[in-house]
């Protein structure tokens, strides 16, 4: 199988993840924070390396500014139900997962806080002035990607959290697509919440990422309990990182995590470089074939694009069969597609990583040919 699905999350991992995991499993898995054993002493030891490698990538030197979380989705809503309250007004955009778009619309029809969705430019490009536009002497947050799920386009997050910092706003970014590709600087730009996954460009395993905080910032816990500290009082500590960290945490996922981000760090660089390479390529060259229709611009590090007649899940199960993995759909982005007037049918969405070679992408090439052409085997 070629694997072209990284954007959902990476694969495969470096054989250090689940080396990782295993020495976890296997040689020290007490429960991290709580008991005083040496077992537990460890676990606790790796997970603070893994919080120290995530504030280290983040420019940070406070980690317990990090807490963890099972994904991105759930650093998001860590995020927007702790610091929102009662009449807040929030500024987001079209370009949203529903990660985000699902939690504020959700509060917005509660009645909890109003929000206002602003449209891209004609190129998917959010901008700082239109955001600040739209704010409000209630505003208390602007929540918005780093990098479309659907577009791969990078947005201009200096200028939206430069803007945020002169006008008293909290930024919140979704740093999904970007954690592991693209250097992340959230005190440079004025963002105070970073949400990210673990298990997609910082090569951990499902089930892990991160929310880190702005020194200064209390969150209301969305979940409370055990945390192993301050154990005499009924009510949940205010400290980061214990008060977003209830109950026994992924020991495995984390130790996985460090040693994924240690290696996706080392490589950075060349995994963005190789996955822009490939969608570069991939997408000259299915803008030779008739019938495509090709979403992304050029240095994009994903390639988004319909073959024209064939439903996007169509194309994507016959690329299946042909053994190539891609994601096909709405991508969860419904404001992106409806952006692109994809709405009904979603878009092909292929995403290489480090992994992916040259060969890899000509293969996708030949099948969506073969696809496009009607012949009814897309063999490789
Ligand atoms: N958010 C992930 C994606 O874009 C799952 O596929």
């Amino acid at each position: 199988m070629i694997y072209l699905d990284n954007a959902a999350t990476s694969f495969p991992k470096p054989d250090c993840t689940a080396e990782a995991m295993t020495a976890a499993l296997t040689q020290y898995g007490a429960n991290p924070g709580r008991s005083g054993h040496a077992l537990a002493l460890e676990a606790g030891r790796i997970m603070e390396s893994c919080r120290e490698e995530i504030a280290r990538m983040l420019g940070e030197p406070d980690a317990s500014r990090v807490a963890f979380s099972q994904n991105t989705t759930d650093a998001l809503n860590m995020a927007i139900h702790g610091v929102l309250r009662s009449g807040d007004h929030v500024v987001s955009t079209l370009m949203e997962h529903n990660s985000v778009l699902r939690p504020l619309s959700e509060l917005s029809r509660s009645g909890i806080i109003t929000l206002t969705l602003i449209p891209p430019d004609s190129e998917g490009r959010i901008h700082a002035q239109d955001i600040e536009r739209a704010l409000t002497p209630r505003t208390r947050l602007v929540a918005m990607t780093h990098m479309s799920n659907v577009l791969g386009i990078e947005q201009d997050v200096a200028a939206v959290g430069a803007m945020c910092r002169r006008r008293g706003v909290l930024l919140l970014l979704d740093c999904a697509q970007t954690a592991g590709h693209l250097p992340l600087t959230p005190r440079t730009w004025g963002c105070s919440l970073l949400a990210m996954p673990g298990h997609k460009g910082l090569l951990g395993p499902h089930g892990t990422g991160a929310l880190w905080v702005a020194p200064g910032l209390t969150l209301a816990p969305l979940r409370q309990g055990g945390t192993g500290s301050m154990s005499e009082s009924m009510f949940q500590p205010r400290m980061m990182p214990d008060s977003l960290e209830s109950g026994t945490q992924n020991l495995p996922g984390i130790a996985g995590l460090l040693a994924g981000m240690r290696f996706a760090l080392s490589h950075r660089e060349q995994a963005h470089e190789q996955s822009v390479a490939l969608c570069t390529r991939m997408r000259e060259e299915l803008l030779n074939l008739p019938g495509i229709r090709v979403y992304t611009q050029p240095g994009a590090s994903l390639l988004s694009f319909n073959v024209e007649g064939i439903a996007s899940q169509e194309v994507a199960s016959a690329l299946d069969e042909a053994g190539i993995a891609v994601r096909g759909g709405l991508h969860c982005a419904p404001g992106v597609h409806r952006f692109l007037g994809t709405l009904s049918c979603g878009a092909v969405r292929v995403s290489p990583c480090l992994f992916n070679t040259l060969e890899d992408a000509m293969a996708l090439v030949r099948a969506v040919a073969r696809i496009a052409s009607g012949a009814s085997s897309p063999a490789v």
